[in-house]
């Protein structure tokens, strides 16, 4: 079983996957996380996003991504990213990474060698990824309350994340697209709970938890 939860940035993916993943014990995947990934080991080798030496260098890298239904953490070789990858750089940079098909690709590549059952988490999982997956979500809410959200976990002022936002809502637009099929469901009058309790509700039975 493959559930997919798309959606904007700060949407509140990551949380509700992680909360949908525990309730049906099943790891949940963050793509974004190897998105960001690349950013990141794009930047500590000088190589741009369009220099045709960064696929193969990631492809050379020790990077382990280990998808748990609690969160997800990546490694290079015994080095932890997980917390490094969350930087404002990779944030900047990471719409620039993901624009790359190349990349994607990559990214592509390393989702479907996973074993499922999981929760995978992104913008293009019911569409690009896993198009036969058994359920699809799509997760939406205004700007403003997205960046409300966020304000509450970093130390920027609330317009400026709200534009910040609005910017990367239009460079991820092209894969952030809700497949014909997903539920889409507007959580900004929902509380996280209210959202994993949404979808749970909505999952096909025999994929809901024993
Ligand atoms: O979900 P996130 O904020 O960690 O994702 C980081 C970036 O990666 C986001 O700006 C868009 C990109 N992304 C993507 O293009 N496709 C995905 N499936 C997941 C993320």
């Amino acid at each position: 079983m493959i559930v997919t939860i798309d959606g904007v940035a700060a949407s509140g993916k990551s949380s509700v996957s992680s909360g949908v993943a525990r309730a049906l014990g099943v790891p949940y995947v963050s793509s974004g996380l190897l998105y960001r990934a690349a950013t990141l080991l794009a930047h500590e080798a000088g190589l741009s996003p369009h220099d045709p030496a960064l696929v193969p260098h990631l492809e050379a890298q020790p990077l382990r991504f280990e998808p748990l239904a609690g969160g997800n953490r990546l490694w290079l070789g015994t080095r932890e990213l997980t917390a490094d990858v969350q930087s404002a750089a990779v944030d900047a940079g990471v719409s620039a990474v993901a624009a790359r098909p190349e990349l994607r690709a990559w990214v592509d590549r390393r989702l479907r060698a996973l074993t499922p059952p999981f929760v995978a988490e992104g913008r293009d999982m019911g569409t690009a990824v896993f198009p036969h997956a058994q359920a699809k979500f799509y997760l939406t809410a205004s700007a403003r309350v997205r960046a409300g959200r966020r304000a509450a976990e970093r130390p920027e002022a609330v317009d400026e994340i709200e534009a910040a936002l609005i910017l990367r809502d239009e460079r991820d637009r092209a894969q952030s697209v809700p497949a014909p099929e997903a539920h889409v469901i507007d959580t900004g009058p929902l509380s996280l709970q209210g959202v994993i309790d949404t979808i749970l509700a909505a999952l096909p039975q025999g994929a809901a938890p024993a």
